[in-house]
C-alpha cells in the first residue's frame, strides 16, 4: 500500500479503447496515479500525453506516466489488464481464447514479480477463462485476481429493464452472475426495481425479452461498430471495479473469481457475488439463488471449464 498522502498507482496494461476509457474515468476521479503500458510502440506515450493534457479542461490532478515494458509497471498497486484482441462481427468471446490465452499467460508471468499485495483486475475475453489462466501463470492468491464481467452485464441488464419499464437505471439494482458469455445468468431473484423484487414488477414475457437483449448486449454493439467491440461501458465498469478497490469500498459486486468449492464449483473462475475492497476479494458471498438460477450457473461453469481444459 502507498504511504499516506501518496496516491495508489494503477497500471493500465493495454491502451486500446477499453484501457483508455478506464484510464480517463480514473483520472477524472483523481484517486490514483496512472502508469500506461501497451505492446504497440508509441501508443502508451501518445495516450499518456493526450490524457495528461486533458487535465485542465477536465479538472483533475494525477500523474500519468507511459512505460515501454511490463518491468517498469511492477511497483503498481493495482493492474488493470485489458490487453488482447477484441471481437469482430460474427465472433463470440470464446473465439478469442487461443490468441488471448497466450497474451495473458505472458503478462501474468511477468507481473508475478510485482509487489506481493498487488491486485489484478482482468478484463480480457473470454473473461472467466482469462482469470483462471492469470491465476495459474502468476501463482498469486486467488483473492487478488478479479475479473470484470458481471458489473458490465449487470449494467446492461439494468439498462434493458429501464427501457422496458421507463424506470431510471439508477433505481435498478440488477444482478448478472455466471460467465461473461452467452451462458451468463441474469438473476431476477436478486434484482430490485425501485426496491421491489424484479419478479413482482416484470412479466415472464418482459423477462425473456430482457434476458435475450442482455445476453446479446455486447454482440449487438459489435454488429454496429464492425471494426471492434464495445468500450465505453466496459471501460466504465472496469474503472468502477478499480475505484472500489482503491477506495476500499467493501461493496458487494458480481466479479469473476477462481472458485474453490463456493456454490459447489471448483477449478475455474466464474462471476459470483463478492465483497470487494482494498485486499481485492474480501469475501465471496454465497447468496441463496433459485434452483433454476443455480442450474444455469452450473451450465455456465461447465462451459468455462471446458474451454479452459482445451487451452491448458
Ligand atoms: C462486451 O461485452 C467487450 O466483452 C465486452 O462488450
Amino acid at each position: 500500500m502507498p504511504l499516506k498522502n501518496e496516491k495508489p498507482k494503477v497500471a493500465i496494461i493495454g491502451c486500446g479503447q477499453v484501457g483508455t476509457q478506464a484510464a480517463t474515468l480514473l483520472a477524472l476521479n483523481s484517486l490514483c496515479d496512472l502508469i500506461l503500458y501497451d505492446v504497440i510502440e508509441g501508443l502508451s506515450k501518445g495516450r499518456a500525453l493526450d490524457l495528461s493534457q486533458a487535465a485542465v479542461p477536465s479538472v483533475f490532478d494525477v500523474s500519468i506516466t507511459a512505460v515501454n515494458s511490463l518491468e517498469e509497471t511492477l511497483d503498481a498497486d493495482i493492474f488493470l489488464i485489458t490487453a488482447g484482441k477484441s471481437r469482430l462481427p460474427g465472433m463470440s468471446r470464446t473465439d478469442l481464447v487461443n490468441v488471448n490465452a497466450e497474451i495473458i499467460g505472458k503478462i501474468a508471468k511477468k507481473l508475478s514479480f510485482s509487489k506481493k499485495d498487488s491486485i489484478f483486475v482482468v478484463v480480457t475475453n473470454p473473461l472467466d477463462v482469462m482469470v483462471s489462466i492469470f491465476l495459474k501463470k502468476s501463482g498469486r492468491d486467488r483473492a487478488k485476481i478479479l475479473g470484470m464481467g458481471g458489473i458490465l452485464d449487470s449494467a446492461r441488464l439494468a439498462y434493458f429493464i429501464s427501457k422496458e419499464t421507463g424506470i431510471s437505471p439508477l433505481e435498478i439494482d440488477a444482478w448478472v452472475l455466471g460467465a461473461h458469455s452467452n451462458t451468463m445468468v441474469p438473476c431476477f431473484s436478486l434484482t430490485r426495481i425501485k426496491g421491489q423484487p424484479a419478479d413482482e414488477v416484470l412479466s415472464s414475457n418482459q423477462k425473456e425479452k430482457i434476458v435475450e437483449k442482455t445476453r446479446m448486449g455486447g454482440a449487438e454493439i459489435v454488429s454496429y461498430l464492425k471494426t471492434g467491440s464495445a468500450f465505453l461501458a466496459p471501460g466504465a465498469s472496469a474503472a468502477k471495479l478499480v475505484k472500489t478497490i482503491v477506495e476500499d469500498e467493501n461493496f458487494l459486486l458480481p466479479v469473476s473469481v477462481y472458485l474453490d468449492g463456493e456454490y459447489g464449483f471448483q477449478g475455474a473462475a466464474l462471476g459470483v457475488p463478492a465483497i470487494v475492497g482494498r485486499n481485492g476479494i474480501e469475501r465471496i458471498v454465497e447468496i441463496k439463488l433459485l434452483p433454476s438460477e443455480l442450474e444455469a450457473l452450473k451450465v455456465s461453469f461447465k462451459e468455462v471449464k471446458e474451454i479452459l481444459s482445451k487451452v491448458n
